[in-house]
C-alpha cells in the first residue's frame, strides 16, 4: 500500500494540505495493481534528486544525465545512450535508427511498439509492421522467417528490422530467453537484418533468470530500457546504439520536441534506482505468484511481475476490485491485469490476493 512519504507532508504548504489529505485517504485505503508505472519515489530517491548536479543538457552540459547515459550504455554494452523523457520515446527513435522511411519492421502482434504507441512509428517515422502472434510474445523463428522480405521488387515493403519485447507486457511480463534471443541474432545477421529490443522490462528479465544486461543488450542493433516503471523512477528511458545511431537520435529528440535542460534531476533518480532498485525486482515477482494463485492461476507461469487473469467478465471483476480497495485493470473484455511494483509490500500482496480470491 502506498504510505504518503514525510517528504511530500514536508513540501506542502498552505493550499495543497487538502491534496495531501486527498491523497494520503486514498493511499492508505487502495491497493494499486494497474500498472507498475504508478510508482511515487521513494525519500531517498527523492534527496538523491534534489542534490543532483545539473547543468543545460540540449547544450550537452548536464553530468548527471552524461554519467547516467554512460552508466546504462556500459552496462548493455552499448556504444551510447540518451536519456529521453519517455519509453515511447526510446522507442521510436530505435527503431527509426535501424528502419527508414518506406520499410517495415516485424514484431509479435501485441508488442508495445505494435498496440501501444498510437501509431508512431508510421506517424512520425514512415515505417510499417507485420506482426506475429505469440501468446507468450516469444520469437517464432520459423514463422519470422517466413515473413522476412528484404527485396521482392518494386510491389512489396522491404523488411529491414526484427523488434522483440523482454519482459513482454501484454504477454504477463513474459521473459525472452536468452537462447532463443541469440538464435535470432545469428539469424538475423546471415540475412542483414537488424534488431530492436523494446527492454522497458529487462531489468525484470535480468533479475528473473540471472541473465548478465549485456548479454541481452549484445543480441540488440538498437535498444530501449525504462527507468519509470520497475525501478519506480518517475520519468525516464534510454535508447541505445552505435555512436552515430545516438548522434542522429540526438537530433531527432530535439526534433520531436524532447530536448530536456537541467534534466539531471531526473537522472539522478535513475541513477539512485539502478543502485537501490535493481534487485528488490525479485520481491515484485514473488508478489505476483502470490497474486496468480489467488486467482486460480499455476504461480509458475508468472515469471515476473504482471499477471495476466483471463475473466470473460472483465469489466465486473475490475469493479468489483476496485469496491474492495484493490485497484486492477482491464486489458480488453476478457483479460484482468495485475502488476506488483515497489508500492506494493507483502503485507498488501497477501491482503489484495484475499479479495481477489473472494472475486
Ligand atoms: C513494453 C513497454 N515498452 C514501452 C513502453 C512505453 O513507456 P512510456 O509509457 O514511458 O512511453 C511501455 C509502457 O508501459 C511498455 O510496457
Amino acid at each position: 500500500m502506498s504510505k504518503p512519504r514525510s517528504s511530500e507532508l514536508a513540501s506542502t504548504g498552505d493550499g495543497r494540505v487538502e491534496t495531501w489529505v486527498v491523497v494520503a485517504v486514498r493511499s492508505l485505503l487502495v491497493i494499486d495493481l494497474r500498472s507498475d508505472t504508478l510508482t511515487r519515489p521513494t525519500d531517498a530517491m527523492r534527496a538523491a534528486m534534489v542534490g543532483a548536479e545539473v547543468g543545460d543538457d540540449v547544450y550537452g552540459e548536464d553530468p548527471t544525465v552524461a554519467r547516467l547515459e554512460e552508466r546504462v550504455a556500459g552496462l548493455f554494452g552499448h556504444e551510447a545512450a540518451l536519456f529521453t523523457p519517455t519509453g515511447s520515446m526510446a522507442n521510436v527513435l530505435a527503431v527509426r535508427s535501424l528502419v527508414a522511411p518506406g520499410q517495415e519492421v516485424l514484431c509479435e502482434a501485441s508488442a508495445h511498439i505494435a498496440r501501444a504507441e498510437l501509431g508512431a512509428h508510421g506517424a512520425y517515422s514512415g515505417i510499417t509492421m507485420r506482426t506475429w502472434i505469440d501468446r507468450r510474445g516469444q520469437v517464432d523463428l520459423p514463422t519470422i522467417r517466413s515473413m522476412f522480405a528484404p527485396d521482392m521488387g518494386p510491389f512489396f515493403v522491404p523488411t529491414a528490422a526484427i523488434s522483440v519485447e523482454n519482459t513482454h507486457n501484454f504477454a504477463g511480463g513474459a521473459v525472452l530467453p536468452i537462447g532463443d534471443l541469440r538464435d535470432l541474432r545469428e539469424y538475423a545477421t546471415g540475412v542483414g537484418a537488424r534488431i530492436h529490443l523494446d527492454g522497458a522490462r529487462i531489468w525484470n528479465a535480468h533479475v528473473a533468470t540471472g541473465t548478465p544486461l549485456a548479454e541481452y543488450g549484445a543480441v540488440a542493433d538498437a535498444m530501449s530500457v525504462c527507468l519509470s516503471k520497475g525501478l519506480g523512477a518517475p520519468v525516464g528511458s534510454l535508447m541505445m546504439g552505435s555512436a552515430d545511431a545516438i548522434a542522429e537520435a540526438r537530433v531527432w529528440r530535439k526534433r520531436m520536441g524532447g530536448g530536456m535542460r537541467q534534466v539531471g534531476i531526473l537522472a539522478a533518480a535513475g541513477l539512485h534506482a539502478l543502485d537501490h532498485h535493481v534487485d528488490r525486482l525479485a520481491e515484485d515477482h514473488e508478489h505476483a505468484r502470490l497474486l496468480a494463485d489467488a486467482c486460480g492461476l499455476d504461480p509458475a507461469d508468472v515469471e515476473t511481475n504482471i499477471v495476466v487473469v483471463p475473466r470473460s467478465d472483465a469489466a465486473e471483476f475490475v469493479a468489483a476490485a476496485r469496491d474492495q480497495g484493490v485497484l486492477v485493470s482491464a486489458v480488453g473484455p476478457t483479460a484482468v491485469r495485475l502488476v506488483t511494483h515497489l508500492d506494493v509490500t507483502r503485507d498488501d500482496a497477501v491482503k489484495a490476493a484475499a479479495v481477489l480470491a473472494r472475486i
